[in-house]
C-alpha cells in the first residue's frame, strides 16, 4: 500500500507544500535531464514515482529552484573569490568572466555588486572591461556631528589597535572605551588605522599571529569594542588592514562596517584607506581634523615624521587638528599652526619591534578643545591614559629557567 503522505496518490493527491522527497525527485531529474527538461516529462516521472503534480505546478516549483540558485551563487563567497582572482591577475570583459565562471551576463553584474557591497575594489568600465580598481583614497571631508558645550569639544582617539596580533591588549582597548565613554562622557572615538594585525606583513609575520585571515580578527575587533548607544568609532584603515587588501582585494574596513551592521551595530564609521578628514562640529561647521595613517617609522627624531608630513600637505588642504597612526608612539606637538599628535597603540611590544629597537607606547588620548563661533581653536589639551605599566606583567612576564652547574 503507498504510504499517506503529502502529495501520495492515494487521498491527499495535491496538496500545496511540496514535500522534502518530491523536491529531491524533482531536483535530481532536472540535473539529470539539463537541457532538454520538459515539465510535461517531470509530470511523468513524479507519477512513476507515486506523486500527482500539474505541469503548471512543476513549472513553477522549477522556477523557482532556479531563482534560490541564482540568489545563491550571487553571494557564494567561493564564486566571488573566483571572480576578484580573475580580475585581479588582469582586466577582463564580462562576457569572458561569464564563460569563466559559467554564469550569464546578469548573474556576473549581480555577482559584482555583490562583491563591492562586500568591500571588494572592483568595476565595470565603461569599455565592459572588469577592473580591480584599487583602494581608493576618499577626497571628500566627513561631517560627524559633535555638539559644542561651552565651546568646548572632547573625544578621544586611538590607533595601532592590531587585533589578531598575539600582542593585541584586546582588554585594554575594551576598557579605554569603556572609560572614555563612561567616565569621561566622551560620544566619539577616532582610530588611526592598523585596527587588524593583518596576513604577511612582513617575514616571520604569522608566528606572531594568534587569529589568522580576515574574518577571525575583524571578529575579535567587533567583540572588543564595546558597544554603547551614544559612542560612535570613525576609522581609517593602515598598511596593516590593507595587507587584506593585497591578498584577497577585500578593502577591509568596509568590509568590517558590513560584519557590524549584519550584527545590528550601527556605530562605526568607515573613513578610507591611509588618511581621511573629518569636520566634527554642527552643521557645516566645525573643526577639521585629519587622521593618517602614514607608512614611515623609525627616525632620530620623534618629531621628524609629523614634520615632513605636514611639510608635504597641499596648500590650502590642512586641517587645524592632525592625529598619526602607525608608529606606535605618543608624541604631541605643534607644527606650522598644526595641533598634532601621535596616537599610541594597543599592541604591545612585538619580537619585530625588538628587533628594530622599537618601543611601544600603549594607550590612547583624550582631547579637549575650546574653539570660538567660527572654530578657530583658543586651547589645545591632549592627555594621555597610559596602559603601560604593572596590568601588563601578565603579557610581558616570562618564565625564570634555572640552570645549576
Ligand atoms: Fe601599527
Ligand atoms: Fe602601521
Amino acid at each position: 500500500m503507498i504510504q499517506n503522505t503529502h502529495g501520495r496518490r492515494n487521498g491527499l493527491s495535491n496538496p500545496k507544500k511540496w514535500t522534502r522527497e518530491e523536491e529531491d525527485i524533482l531536483r535530481a531529474y532536472l540535473e539529470q535531464e539539463k537541457e532538454s527538461f520538459t515539465p510535461g516529462r517531470a509530470w511523468g516521472q513524479l507519477q512513476a514515482e507515486g506523486f500527482s503534480r500539474t505541469a503548471e505546478a512543476i513549472r513553477k516549483k522549477v522556477q523557482q529552484f532556479r531563482k534560490n540558485e541564482d540568489l545563491a551563487k550571487t553571494s557564494d563567497p567561493k564564486l566571488i573569490a573566483k571572480l576578484i582572482s580573475l580580475v585581479n591577475k588582469q582586466p577582463r570583459e564580462i562576457e569572458e568572466v561569464c564563460n569563466l565562471l559559467d554564469v550569464s551576463p546578469k548573474k556576473a553584474r549581480n555577482l559584482i555588486s555583490v562583491a563591492v557591497e562586500r568591500g571588494y575594489t572592483i568595476r565595470i568600465a565603461e569599455n565592459g572591461f572588469i577592473h580591480p580598481t584599487g583602494l581608493q583614497p576618499r577626497t571628500s571631508k566627513t561631517s560627524i556631528s559633535l555638539p559644542k558645550v561651552s565651546s568646548t569639544l572632547r573625544w578621544a582617539v586611538f590607533s595601532d589597535l592590531h587585533f589578531g596580533s598575539r600582542f593585541c591588549l584586546e582588554e585594554e582597548v575594551a576598557d579605554f572605551a569603556t572609560y572614555v565613554h563612561k567616565e569621561e562622557g566622551i560620544n566619539l572615538i577616532l582610530n588611526a588605522g592598523d585596527s587588524l594585525d593583518g596576513q604577511r606583513v612582513y617575514r616571520g609575520h604569522e608566528f606572531e599571529l594568534k587569529y589568522h585571515g580576515f574574518a577571525q580578527q575583524s571578529d575579535r575587533l567587533l567583540m572588543h569594542l564595546p558597544e554603547f548607544p551614544d559612542l560612535h568609532y570613525a576609522f581609517i584603515d593602515g598598511n596593516h588592514d590593507a595587507s587584506f587588501w593585497k591578498l584577497s582585494g577585500l578593502e577591509p574596513g568596509a568590509e568590517t562596517v558590513n560584519r557590524a551592521v549584519a550584527r545590528g551595530r550601527t556605530d562605526l564609521t568607515y573613513l578610507g584607506p591611509d588618511q581621511a578628514q573629518v569636520v566634527l562640529g554642527e552643521g557645516d561647521q566645525g573643526v577639521i581634523v585629519e587622521i593618517a595613517h602614514p607608512d614611515k617609522a623609525g627616525a632620530y627624531a620623534k618629531s621628524y615624521h609629523i614634520q615632513k608630513y605636514v611639510e608635504a600637505l597641499q596648500s590650502g588642504s590642512e586641517p587645524q587638528i592632525l592625529f598619526t597612526g602607525h608608529e606606535h608612539d605618543y608624541l604631541q606637538i605643534e607644527v606650522a599652526g598644526i595641533f598634532c599628535a601621535k596616537c599610541c597603540t594597543f599592541q604591545s611590544q612585538t619580537p619585530y619591534m625588538a628587533r628594530k629597537s622599537l618601543r611601544p607606547a600603549l594607550g590612547g588620548l583624550i582631547i579637549e578643545i575650546k574653539v570660538s563661533d567660527d572654530y578657530q581653536i583658543r586651547e589645545w589639551s591632549c592627555r594621555r591614559i597610559s596602559y603601560n605599566g604593572p596590568k601588563l606583567k601578565r603579557h610581558l612576564a616570562l618564565p625564570v629557567r634555572k640552570i645549576v652547574l
